[in-house]
């Protein structure tokens, strides 16, 4: 399990997972919001942003500082596939659509490519930290299918060798960014 590297991130952080800027912009949701349930999914989103991912202390202390037990923040955790527990996502998260209209187009010869070239099945990251593979619903482009979304980036009627460009590209701006 990737205990220790968590306990490690804990550690830096003083004890306390959550930075102290990532409660207080949680706290800000409160007035906006009818009660702190409401504010599970927004909360979970700065989390996600701020940490990589949710990991269960995290959702403990979130908790607390919404004073909802952590059963409550679980089940919203396990209704959405956007969000990982296990560990931190890859700098880059793919989200290739397998959804009908894609699925026609090539969607799953896509997902089979990234597969082997990446060496991760869907919702793994590769050793290195750089690629998080996530087979996605319906991504609201049918008419560009198949369509892959990568971080905010949506790249439409995507072809293999399109997608192999990209994924050079975004590695080589890795080499050059991090030496
Ligand atoms: S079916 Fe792929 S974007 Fe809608």
């Amino acid at each position: 399990m990737s205990q220790e590297s968590k306990a490690q991130t804990v550690e830096g952080r003083g004890g306390a997972l959550l930075p102290p800027e990532v409660i207080a912009s949680i706290r800000e949701y409160f007035p906006r919001y009818p009660n702190t349930r409401a504010v599970v999914l927004p909360a979970l989103h700065l989390i996600q942003e701020a940490l990589g991912y949710v990991p269960k202390s995290a959702v403990l202390e979130l908790a607390n500082v919404l004073g909802i037990p952590a059963s409550d923040i679980e089940d919203t955790l396990s209704f959405y596939q956007f969000f990982k527990q296990d560990r931190p996502l890859g700098k880059y998260r793919i989200w290739v659509c397998r959804s009908l209209s894609c699925a026609l187009c090539g969607g799953e010869n896509l997902l089979d490519y990234l597969r082997e070239r990446l060496n991760i099945e869907p919702g793994e990251t590769t050793a290195d930290g750089r690629f998080t593979l996530e087979a996605a619903e319906c991504l609201g482009a049918c008419e560009y299918a198949p369509a892959v979304l990568i971080n905010e980036t949506l790249y439409p009627t995507m072809t293999r060798e399109k997608l192999e460009s990209v994924l050079d590209e975004l590695s080589k701006q890795d080499i050059n960014g991090h030496g």
